[in-house]
């Protein structure tokens, strides 16, 4: 009778040779992990990857942990044949351009390591302008604040993360992508003042209900959207990104509701494309924001668009 460890090994080795990261391993069975590395990296430069070589770092990062690279190298019983089927399927995945953040299944943003599965936007670096923005407007004390198309939560978690004091919704139309945002309020320790709402926008909120409305509603123009990168266009929530035939078509749709939800004096803020600063501007003065301004993110583009709910509301 078989031991059931080899057989558990067997049953293992049977799953990874039907699986589609067949070829790596077979190329990587007689290599050294330097040759592995080598290799991946030229692989991954050959499928169109800019970011070869980092990306090659952190797939290998993650199947060494809590090793590192040097000493797996000064150890070769550090890399195992389960760590290189390992790398060969995340390799794989990566070459099917799937995005790194969706292999390793979280992403920094802000202070915070977040979730990110293919139902919610990656978040990005651009994004914590937005955050910065809003922590250089609106002092300590206690606030209520609302996130209009919070996919993972990054922008409600990280303002909550720096204001004790704070509490706020997320919306998101996606239901998938809520779930991804609460899992992500435990991680981070903020369920108790983070709640999660399904819905289009502000609609299913209160006339003056909220002291700070914040939105990185989808804003890319849809022909744009066409010809973006496979790890974006295949990978990523269209409904996240494709913002209609001018991409301004969501900022039209949540200001309406943002002059009825923020309470009078209150702030708006939103992310904008980097050629959006004139358009969204307009739009904020139309419906009748004041001391509206644009600020820029450290590549010295345009990104977010904020101004303040006048008078009274409602
Ligand atoms: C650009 S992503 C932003 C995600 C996250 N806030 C961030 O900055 O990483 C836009 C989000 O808006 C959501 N969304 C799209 N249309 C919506 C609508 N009508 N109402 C609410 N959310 C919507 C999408 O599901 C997506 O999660």
């Amino acid at each position: 009778m078989s031991d059931p460890f080899d057989k558990m090994v067997s049953d293992a080795r049977t799953v990874f040779e039907a699986s589609a990261s067949k070829p790596l391993r077979d190329a990587w069975a007689s290599l050294s992990l330097p040759q592995i590395r080598a290799d991946l990296i030229q692989r991954l430069s050959v499928a169109g990857i800019g970011e070869a070589e980092s990306d090659a770092r952190f797939l290998l990062a993650h199947v060494l942990a809590p090793s590192s690279y040097a000493d797996a190298v000064a150890d070769p019983a550090l890399f195992s044949w389960q760590q290189m089927s390992g790398l060969a399927d995340l390799a794989w995945q990566r070459l099917e351009r799937r995005p790194v953040s969706q292999i390793l299944g979280s992403q920094p943003f802000w202070t915070l390591d977040l979730l990110v599965t293919e139902d919610v936007l990656t978040p990005r670096a651009d994004t914590e302008t937005l955050v910065e923005l809003v922590l250089e407007k609106c002092a300590p004390g206690v606030a209520d604040l609302v996130d209009l198309g919070t996919g993972s939560g990054a922008i409600l978690l990280s303002l909550l993360s720096e204001r004790s004091d704070w509490s706020g919704i997320g919306v998101d139309l996606s239901p998938a992508a809520l779930e991804i945002a609460r899992q992500n309020a435990r991680r981070c320790g903020l369920d108790d003042r983070a709640r999660f709402v399904e819905g289009s926008w502000g609609a299913s909120l209160a006339a003056n209900s909220v002291d700070i409305l914040v939105s990185n509603p989808p804003y890319i123009r849809t022909d744009v959207w066409r010809g973006l990168e496979p790890e974006v266009r295949r990978f990523e929530p269209r409904q996240a990104l494709d913002g209609g035939e001018d991409g301004l078509r969501d900022y039209r749709s949540l200001l309406i509701d943002a002059v009825r939800v923020v309470r009078p004096c209150g702030l708006v803020a939103v992310e904008i494309g980097f050629d959006q600063g004139a358009d969204v501007t307009a739009l904020f003065e139309q419906a009748g924001l004041d001391d509206v301004g644009v600020k820029r993110d450290l590549a010295g583009h345009d990104r977010v668009v904020y101004g303040a709910v006048a008078g009274t509301n409602g």
